[in-house]
């Protein structure tokens, strides 16, 4: 099982889990939309159409957040679980939000388009570092000026035993909000494939591929929100 296959096997329980498998989730999804929707609220006043890439977007959660926000973006999901993106389509539909699915692996090129905002949640450390170090620049490229790229991610400690405590804090708060043996064990498998890497590094190789006001917008243990703008953004509309 590679995976893709994993979380399509996660499909049908995933979103039901997800407040219990991620214990800062307002703060850490929130986050995420109050990084992205300054630009996209840009290209509106611009008079264009903001255009948004989600790249590992599973069942399509952080983009219906940032739709309910800013309803006139047009959402491109990317993800290579078929079922994870079943699952999007039915729930953007059935609200009437524009977007299109397209079926890929991170490392295959990203559909055509230049993006106001390219933005991830907990899927890009999936990837190996140079992976992840490829996929940024590709991100980075993808990006209208001025632009936004944030990635709302599970990252390492930046020693190994802080990322023993990530992992047991993890542990404990889900736990404590109701998440049974079953459901941890499922979690630990899918966690096998997981291959994060520290925030401060990651904000490092986003400085390099050429963002600019790089910075980690929120950080709950495991959990953290970083990202970056491409140059040429009026200070006007950088970052709430
Ligand atoms: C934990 S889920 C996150 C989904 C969604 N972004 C969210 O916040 O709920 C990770 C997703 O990344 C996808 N994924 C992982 N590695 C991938 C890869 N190399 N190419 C495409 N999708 C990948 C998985 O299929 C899965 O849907």
């Amino acid at each position: 099982m590679d995976v893709s296959q994993a979380f399509d096997a996660a499909a049908g329980s995933y979103d039901a889990a997800r407040r219990r498998l991620v214990p800062c989730f307002d703060d850490f999804y929130g986050t995420a939309v109050e990084v992205v929707a300054p630009p996209l609220r840009a290209a509106l006043a611009a008079g264009r159409t903001p255009q948004v890439l989600d790249l590992g977007a599973g069942t399509g959660l952080l983009s219906s957040l940032i739709a309910a926000v800013v309803p006139e973006a047009r959402l491109t999901l990317v993800d290579a679980a078929p079922k994870m993106l079943a699952v999007a389509t039915e729930h953007l539909t059935g609200r009437g939000v524009p977007h299109r699915v397209v079926l890929a692996d991170l490392a295959d090129p990203l559909p055509e388009g230049r993006y106001d905002a390219v933005v991830s949640a907990l899927a890009i450390h999936h990837l190996d570092d140079a992976g992840k170090r490829d996929l940024y620049r590709r991100a980075a490229e993808a990006l209208t000026p001025g632009g936004v790229f944030v990635n709302a991610e599970q990252v390492a400690g930046p020693t190994a035993a802080l990322d023993r405590r990530y992992h047991q804090v993890w542990l404990s708060q889900i736990v404590e909000r109701g998440s049974d043996a079953d459901e941890i064990a499922a979690a630990e498998q899918r966690m096998a494939y997981d291959r994060p890497a520290p925030v401060g590094e990651q904000c490092r190789w986003l400085t390099e591929v050429g963002l600019v006001d790089v910075d980690c917008f929120f950080k709950a243990w495991r959990f953290a929100v970083f990202g970056g703008h491409a140059p040429e953004l009026p200070d006007s509309v950088r970052i709430g």
